[in-house]
């Protein structure tokens, strides 16, 4: 009886709660289903997810009711009717009639148009608004500040502009405030430091700008903030300093200034640290890592940044990611063998000033980029593939620094430098280790993989393809090859030299003279062979070039050997010898050059008076700009065929005692390539080519040698090393900004990127002038509008002309040609001369026979003068490397 009754209960007791339940989804207001249809249809949402017929809070995807009201729409993920899908907007008036609606979703429904204003002052019950990649544009309604119960606010991946509206701050009870990815301009408002209960703060990837309000420094439940990728200035605020919940803060990617403030130690719970590129200054604070020891990434590369990395950086316990890159921090790095941090880290410490030897197997980092430092001594464990030692001072190790360049990065320290670091390390390896290392490295070769053969051999097939008319063709036949067709007046022959190909040594005896190849007598690692200094019987210095052919490709040294062999010239580098007789060791001997390049005597430490850097005077400068014209004018015009040298760089450009030029780093020199050549075979070569970009012009052009001796040329002006031997976008940028201070109507201008170290009055000013005159014409980026070398050459020996001649014949001839009077003195000898040379032997690009071609007419005209008429303007304009500004100038007076 009594379990009956209970029965009874519980049946009746069921009854009411599924009625309770069907009350509740049952919409109750005929207002909502009224709004309901005219959402569903002004959205275009289909049957399928909508069903007409059925109770909209059981069956309608997305929404939700209570007591009979619809509490919640998500409309993200539905699919739309054809019309609907054809033209979607912004089409959301109906929601204004659903009075407790607390959620809408519409993220990844595409709403083109802008928020309502009436938003903000009907969907009163509103917590959370998500239209993330909605298409939404405008600006933000300020009227969204009403919304007092709104907890989560999502607009982040959409095109809204305008600024971020100060009402926002009144949002007290927000937890999430995501703009990110818009196109907000403006200031952060101060407004968002009463934001209390904000938890997620991101405003990445805007515009916006003006300093971070300190005022962020009181959401103390923040948890992230994001507000890289803008464009906010001024310095990191201290109080950021008291957000003790925040776990990922990320200022990347602005125009941050100052210096990281100390107080962020009080970050304790941060896990990812990203600040990097900005323009951070100063050291690392030594306490600042202590307390961080939640830190998994952080982020400071492209900075300002110098001095040591505190050492408490090195025992944040799991610290899987570093990357300090393109600052100048340096000191050296610890052995990190017995901290976690090492094992299966990634670390990018690239372009810093970080040296000595380095004690941390790599092998234990998954990624480490040390490249751009320098480090120095031996490295076990390089064959990874995730380990970057490029451009230090290390041994052994392919692409370093050049001796010069460690010895005064280490002076400058008051230390000394030698590869081996013997200082800090037992001395030099013997002969045994040594020859076993090397075995390492032949093995490593090998194992280097099929990649490398196949690649080997068709580099190969290119070379001989491309250099056959050149010198690979001709070998072994001493009177076909390239020979040259006079000597420069006044330049007296090598009388070493003229024994081609020098004396012959054996391989013990080269061993005598390099002490066994050691360590000690390494000069550098060379990008075609390794550069040793040695000592001839008498005592005459030599450097020796040890070409292994396990390393380096047989043509490196056979091409050299070949040119110097059968043309000389006083401005390439002597030859005094080789030693073949080895099977895999090629030797090359050359003449010591006492002044080294270009590149390390442009500035040179002088250890006598305290580390002063002594620059080269400009007659200095003038002499080895001429002298190198001279070089390569005598490649490109004297040799049948014409020969391109392709690795002009300051490095390439060696001096002697009295700093006379002798072009070295022969062994890419090929033949001009001709318009002949097949398709394929340019097409083959063009991705092994990484020198097309800038230059314009394949690299087995003149054109492209002229281009490189512009570089050296703005080298020698500016005294920024490197140019030269760069090709990367800072160097464009560099050369951009530089070049637009080159003009022939304001020598004052180039004062502005003249070398600060030279001394110069105001003749020598006219000098600087004219070769940087001169260095932006060989930097046109059309090749066939850089002016040939011989003309270059005759413009560097007469720099006044140039500049002198310009003044006085545009104040006779006014505006109206005084353009064309600039570069009839630069180039009016080439104009008048090209009808002599038009068989010229460098003339075999389409653009050169067709300049030589005309310019025999040029030349009938008689010329050299001020007054072109209109048909020679055209040609000029074809055949004279004007910079861009005169013809710009040319068009204004024509129109
Ligand atoms: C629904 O009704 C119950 C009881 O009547 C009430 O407690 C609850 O707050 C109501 N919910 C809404 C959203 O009005
Ligand atoms: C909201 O409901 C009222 C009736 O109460 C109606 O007049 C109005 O058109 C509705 N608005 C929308 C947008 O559906
Ligand atoms: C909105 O809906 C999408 C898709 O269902 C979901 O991924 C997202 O988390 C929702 N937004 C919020 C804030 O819950
Ligand atoms: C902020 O959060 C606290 C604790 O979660 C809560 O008590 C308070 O009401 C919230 N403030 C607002 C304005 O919602
Ligand atoms: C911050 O935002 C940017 C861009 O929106 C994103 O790439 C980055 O991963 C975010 N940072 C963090 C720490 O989440
Ligand atoms: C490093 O220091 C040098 C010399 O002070 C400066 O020219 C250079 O811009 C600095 N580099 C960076 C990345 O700050
Ligand atoms: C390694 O970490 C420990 C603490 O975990 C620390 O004491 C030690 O100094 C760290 N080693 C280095 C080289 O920083
Ligand atoms: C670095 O430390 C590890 C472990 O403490 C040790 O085995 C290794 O020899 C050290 N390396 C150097 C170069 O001192
Ligand atoms: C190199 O780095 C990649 C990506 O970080 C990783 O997957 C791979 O395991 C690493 N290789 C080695 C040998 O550590």
């Amino acid at each position: 009886m009594e379990a009956r009754q209970g029965l009874m209960e519980a049946a009746i007791f069921l009854f009411l709660i599924q009625w309770g339940l069907a009350q509740q989804m049952h919409l109750s207001s005929s207002i909502e289903w009224h709004a309901l249809l005219d959402l569903r249809s002004s959205l275009g949402i289909r049957g399928k997810d909508w069903p007409i017929k059925a109770e909209p809070c059981l069956s309608w995807r997305g929404v939700q009711c209570e007591n009979g009201s619809v509490v919640g729409i998500r409309v993200s993920g539905l699919r739309r009717t054809h019309a609907g899908r054809a033209n979607p907007r912004f089409a959301v008036d109906a929601l204004a009639n659903f009075t407790l609606l607390v959620s809408f979703n519409a993220s990844g429904f595409l709403l083109p148009g802008s928020i309502p204003d009436w938003f903000g002052r009907r969907l009163v019950a509103l917590q959370l608004l998500d239209l993330r990649y909605c298409s939404v544009n405008g600006p933000i309604p300020s009227s969204l500040g009403n919304l007092n119960g709104l907890k989560y606010l999502y607009l982040a991946d959409n095109s809204l502009t305008g600024i971020m509206p100060f009402e926002l701050g009144q949002l007290s009870g927000l937890l999430v405030l995501d703009l990110a990815r818009n196109s907000l301009t403006g200031s952060i408002p101060s407004s968002f430091s009463s934001l209390r209960n904000l938890t997620r703060l991101d405003f990445s990837s805007n515009f916006l700008s003006g300093a971070i309000p300190a005022g962020l420094g009181t959401l103390s439940s923040l948890q992230l903030l994001n507000l890289s990728d803008n464009s906010l200035t001024a310095s990191i605020p201290v109080q950021l300093g008291y957000l003790s919940q925040l776990v990922e803060l990320d200022l990347s990617e602005n125009s941050l200034s100052g210096s990281l403030p100390v107080n962020l130690k009080g970050l304790r719970s941060l896990q990812k640290m990203h600040i990097g590129d900005n323009g951070l200054e100063g050291s690392l604070p030594d306490s600042l890592f202590s307390s961080l020891s939640h830190l998994q990434t952080i982020f400071l590369g492209r900075n300002k940044l110098d001095g040591a990395l505190p050492s408490a950086l090195w025992s944040i316990p799991n610290l899987k990611f570093l990357d300090v890159s393109g600052n100048n921090f340096t000191g050296s790095l610890p052995n990190l063998s017995s901290n976690s941090s090492s094992t299966g880290a990634v670390f990018n410490l690239s372009n810093n000033l970080f040296y000595g030897i380095l004690y941390t197997p790599l092998r234990n980092f998954s990624l480490i980029d040390l490249s751009g430092n320098y480090f120095k001594g031996e490295v076990q464990d390089d064959s990874s593939g995730n380990i970057t030692l490029t451009r230090n001072c290390l041994q052994m190790i392919p692409n370093q620094r050049s001796l010069e360049d460690c010895i005064q990065f280490y002076a400058r320290r008051g230390l000394t430098f030698n590869y081996s670091g013997a200082s800090e390390q037992p001395p030099s390896p013997g002969p045994e280790s040594g020859s076993k290392k090397r075995l390492i490295f032949i093995l490593a070769g090998i194992f280097g993989g099929l990649g490398f053969i196949v690649l080997l051999v068709l580099v190969l097939v290119l070379l001989l393809k491309t250099c056959d008319k050149g010198i690979a063709s001709q070998r072994g036949t001493a009177n076909v090859g390239p020979v040259p067709e006079g000597e420069s007046p006044g330049l007296p022959k090598d009388p070493i030299f003229q024994s081609g190909m020098g004396e012959s040594f054996t391989h013990e005896q080269m061993l005598r003279l390099t002490g066994d190849f050691s360590e000690a007598n390494l000069i550098k690692h060379g990008h075609s062979g390794d550069l040793f200094q040695g000592f001839l019987e008498g005592g005459v210095p030599v450097v020796i070039k040890k070409v292994d052919l396990k390393s380096f490709k047989r043509e490196s040294y056979m091409v050299e050997l070949e040119l110097l062999s059968k043309i000389s010239h006083t401005r390439l580098i002597p030859l005094l010898g080789h030693c073949l007789d080895h099977e895999r060791e090629k030797l090359l001997i050359y003449k010591y050059m006492t002044n080294g390049d270009l590149g390390s005597s442009l500035h040179k430490v002088n250890i006598l008076e305290d580390d002063i850097f002594q620059s080269m005077d400009w007659i200095t400068r003038l002499k080895i700009a001429i002298g190198a014209a001279e070089g390569l004018s005598y490649l490109h015009h004297e040799c049948t065929p014409p020969l391109v040298h392709r690795d002009i760089q300051a490095s390439s450009i060696l001096l002697d005692d009295k700093f006379e030029v002798r072009l070295g780093s022969l062994s890419e020199v090929c033949a001009q390539e001709d318009l002949h050549q097949n398709v394929l075979t340019r097409f083959l070569r063009k991705p092994q080519t990484s020198d097309q970009g800038t230059s314009g012009s394949s690299s087995a052009a003149c054109a492209y040698d002229v281009y490189c001796f512009g570089k050296v040329l703005l080298e020698l002006v500016t005294g920024k090393l490197g140019i030269s031997k760069s090709d990367d976008a800072t160097t464009k940028e560099w050369l951009e900004r530089t070049l637009s201070y080159i003009s022939i109507y304001d020598k004052d201008l180039v004062t502005r990127i003249v070398d600060s170290s030279l001394i110069i009055d105001d003749d020598l000013l006219e000098e600087v002038w004219a070769m940087a005159i001169v260095a932006r014409s060989c930097l046109n980026p059309k090749p066939s509008k850089r002016p040939p070398m011989k003309y270059i050459l005759k413009a560097l020996e007469n720099p006044l002309k140039i500049v002198r001649e310009e003044n006085s014949s545009s104040a006779r001839l006014r505006t109206t040609s005084s353009a064309r009077s600039w570069s009839a003195v630069f180039f009016g000898s080439w104009r008048q001369s090209s009808s002599e040379s038009a068989t010229a032997p460098c003339h075999t690009n389409r653009e050169s026979i067709s300049g030589s071609k005309q310019s025999g007419r040029v030349g009938s005209y008689g010329s050299g003068g001020n007054e072109f008429s209109s048909s020679h303007k055209r040609l000029s304009n074809e055949i004279f490397p004007e910079p861009p500004e005169i013809q710009d100038l040319e068009r204004q007076v024509e129109h």
